[in-house]
């Protein structure tokens, strides 16, 4: 039997009460794990709820405020995920985790039953995936997802459908080699979903990814200044991955998706109006100068004339490309100018995305974005490859190429990725 854990924050109480009742319910389930982000209304709230529910369903339902285990980032959602890992692990009447969003409307039984038949056939970990509006999952999409697909071409990563998703089980075997990991631990803030989801590929787990077709009906955001933070935080988790390899081989399997509802087709994911001013604010002249100093040129020139007007037709899918590696090698966290750098030139290519495909319809623009991520990882695949090629052809020939067989395989290795594709992949990867 197994443990649901909703880690919260403060959200609709009569959803959360809900949602922890029907995980209580479930044949497969014998406890529920509430992790608090704080002490505050919703917490009162499940408090309340708690004695009734352990009666009806039988079962106990856990109340903990999150631990506080990373020790260098801000204390978030990743210190709540490993506060649950750290209580299945100590508690061994369950035999895996499951996680869930606490605010999900649409939350059922099902999404439980879907990934304990995962789980039943012996996948380390079970992701659910659901469609989602063309104008949502702008991180998931040109940050993650482009990421893995440059850095770990040959991997499971970059086909990962939902690799930020936070609706996932985990075997105790998952978690026990999740949580010995000093970088899942050390990472408490948004970018836990990124290293869960890198560090199950690099230790080979066993991955399903089962399809929840209703989709999932949570909160929504207003202007892209409301995912700041996250984006930050998620970048620089992948930043602090570039230099990691991926041997492993993993076994994945994934369920075919549906038809997208329509009620999720037409959804817009965020408020353009209050958008569209981000790309005016918060200039300072140091942004300028790492502006010129660091980007291509038509980029510069194209964020330095939507500081006077709302423009985002040089945020294409290659101007893209060329920022994020220059923004792998160059960013900093922490550091306002940076973050605001990355920052408005994601903007401008969620506005540019927003322009030139959703206005298409929902499945050009998810085709569009698709294809984006598998260009990337083609490209970076076949770069990877011609570079080991010349490296090993270095190796073999150390005389006639003026290197020793040592130099030739380091300097393979450190070629790393300058501005364009030539380099893309270059030594990021073994696989
Ligand atoms: C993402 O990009 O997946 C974030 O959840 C914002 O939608």
């Amino acid at each position: 039997m197994s443990l649901v854990c909703f880690p919260f924050k403060e959200e609709d109480v009569s959803v959360v009460v809900r949602n922890v009742e029907c995980a209580a319910s479930h044949t497969s389930v014998a406890g529920v794990l509430c992790v608090g982000f704080s002490k505050g209304e919703t917490w009162h709230a499940i408090e309340s709820a708690k004695p009734a529910i352990e009666h009806s369903t039988g079962k106990p339902v856990i109340l903990l405020q999150q631990r506080r285990i990373g020790t260098s980032l801000r204390g978030g959602k990743g210190d709540g995920m490993n506060t649950a890992l750290i209580y299945l692990l100590d508690n061994t009447e369950y035999k895996g985790l499951h996680f869930y969003d606490a605010d999900i409307v649409s939350f059922s039984a099902e999404w439980i039953s879907k990934a304990e038949k995962q789980a039943d056939l012996d996948y380390d970990v079970v992701r659910h995936y659901f469609p989602r509006s063309s104008t949502d999952a702008m991180i998931t999409w040109l940050v993650t997802k482009i990421g893995f697909a440059l850095l770990w071409p040959n991997s499971i990563l970059p086909v990962i459908e939902q690799p930020l998703g936070g609706e996932l089980y985990l075997s105790k075997k998952a978690a026990e080699i999740l949580i010995a990991d000093p970088r899942v631990r050390d990472q408490s803030d948004w970018g836990i979903d990124t290293l869960y989801t890198f560090v199950m590929a690099q230790k080979g787990l066993r991955m399903a990814e089962v399809y929840v077709p209703e989709g999932k009906v949570h909160a929504l955001y207003g202007g892209l200044q409301d995912l700041r933070k996250m984006l930050v935080e998620c970048f620089a988790a992948i930043q602090s991955l570039r230099h990691e390899v991926i041997v492993a081989e993993s076994r994945h399997r994934i369920e075919n998706p549906r038809p997208v509802p329509e009620t999720v087709k037409q959804k817009i994911g965020y408020d353009i109006e209050k958008t569209l001013k981000l790309l005016k604010s918060n200039w300072s002249p140091r942004q300028k100068d790492l502006l010129q100093q660091y980007f291509d040129p038509a980029l510069a020139k194209g964020m330095l004339h939507s500081m006077e007007w709302p423009c985002w037709s040089f945020a294409d899918e290659d101007a893209w490309i060329s920022a994020y590696q220059k923004l792998l090698d160059h960013f900093e966290k922490g550091d306002f100018d940076w973050e605001e750098l990355l920052f408005k030139i994601w903007v401008a290519r969620v506005l540019n995305h927003t322009m030139k495909n959703v206005i298409r319809g929902y499945d050009v623009a998810l085709g569009s974005l698709r294809d984006f991520v598998s260009e990337t990882q083609h490209k970076a695949a076949i770069q990877l490859k011609a570079s080991s090629a010349a490296a090993a052809n270095i190796a073999a020939h150390p005389i006639a190429s003026g290197h020793t067989a040592m130099e030739g395989l380091s300097n393979g290795h450190q070629s790393r990725r300058k501005t364009n594709w030539s380099n893309i992949g270059a030594a990021s990867t073994v696989q």
